[in-house]
């Protein structure tokens, strides 16, 4: 029946302020708010169809979903399901258009498209809060792919987690940045958001990360009101950093950087220091993520272009929230 299948599109994200620690794992509620810009261009098509099947049948880009990737699936299924109060099993089917391997989390995307999706094919019309707690379930970032532009996601403070959930700052027209992106390598990462996390709550390091972010997230706020680059630039960086911190200081440690990632952060330091402003982040990943103006983006995908090490170099502008396609 045409009312039980719904498509769904919705862009991938990048923290400015991260994400990193969880107060509550089973309902994926954050240690603390965070904040990021959503990407144009960079995203996943997600359709769902609720029918008699036997099973959940699951297919991403074409192929079978399988292991941890298909449990995580289904778990998120059985969330839509419990909401919209139904039993049937699904066909899913999502289609990405971020390359893999770029350290641009598509989960994000991922789950805010089948939010969108799975919602409205269970016959629910969620409304922007209540799909951002539905497809942090899935993963947290997700919670911010919902809404376009500049967004904030609150850390939330009740239990049930219906407080936890992603508000636009600003629209992606309001505020025109690039974030250029150098690949470093496209090899699989050898430990993922959410086990990095997990080991990062166990440093010495982690109260002061908590302790500090409701600051970063005043100063993240006021620096996109005022569109000051300069602010927000050096607040990400800072952000990044830390979270990075927290990790070298856990047991076993957690050090997602290649050689040329470090080589990638001197280089924007340097152009930095010649007059460009360009500020970097870095995420669960050994890819260098650089936010500047649109006049010197250019400028500076060619300085990370010519880094040793660098495989690709991508530029992004800021893009629009999650959209249902039929
Ligand atoms: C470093 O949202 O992928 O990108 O909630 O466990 O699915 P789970 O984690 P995930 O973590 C993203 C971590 C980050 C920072 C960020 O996006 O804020």
């Amino acid at each position: 029946m045409a009312s039980d299948t719904a498509t769904a599109h919705a862009n991938v994200n990048l923290a400015l302020v991260k994400y990193w620690g969880k107060r509550e794992p089973a309902l994926n509620l954050p240690a603390t708010g965070s904040i990021s810009i959503t990407l144009d261009g960079l995203g996943v098509e997600a359709r769902v169809a609720f029918d008699d099947g036997s099973a959940d049948r699951l297919e991403i880009d074409g192929s079978p979903a399988a292991g941890k990737e298909a449990g995580r699936l289904e778990r998120f299924l059985d969330v839509v399901r419990a909401e919209a109060g139904r039993r049937e099993r699904a066909l899913v089917a999502t289609r990405g258009s971020v390359p893999r391997g770029i350290g641009l989390a598509s989960s994000a995307a991922a789950f805010a498209a089948l939010a969108l999706a799975g919602s409205r094919a269970a016959g629910l019309r969620l409304e922007p809060p209540a799909l951002s707690a539905l497809a942090r379930r899935g993963s947290g970032s997700a919670a911010r792919s919902i809404f376009g532009g500049f967004v904030e996601w609150r850390r939330g403070e009740r239990a049930d987690g219906h407080d936890s959930v992603a508000v636009q700052l600003a629209p992606p027209e309001r505020w025109d940045v690039r974030v250029v992106v150098a690949v470093t390598t496209t090899a699989p990462k050898a430990v993922s958001s959410r086990d990095g996390m997990r080991r990062a709550e166990a440093s010495p390091f982690y109260p002061a990360w908590v302790a500090g972010a409701d600051t970063d997230l005043i100063d993240a706020r006021a620096a996109i009101e005022a569109r000051d680059l300069e602010a927000l630039g050096l607040l990400a960086e800072h952000s990044a950093l830390k979270m990075h911190a927290v990790g070298l200081a856990a047991r076993p440690p957690l050090l997602y950087w290649r050689g040329a990632t470090i080589e990638c952060v001197h280089r924007v330091w340097e152009l930095r220091a010649d007059g460009t402003p360009a500020f970097v982040t870095i995420d669960a990943g050994p890819q260098v993520k650089v936010l500047c103006t649109p006049a010197d983006a250019s400028r500076v995908a060619a300085a990370l272009a010519a880094v040793p090490g660098v495989e690709r170099v991508l530029t992004c502008i800021p893009g629009d929230g999650a959209r249902v396609l039929a």
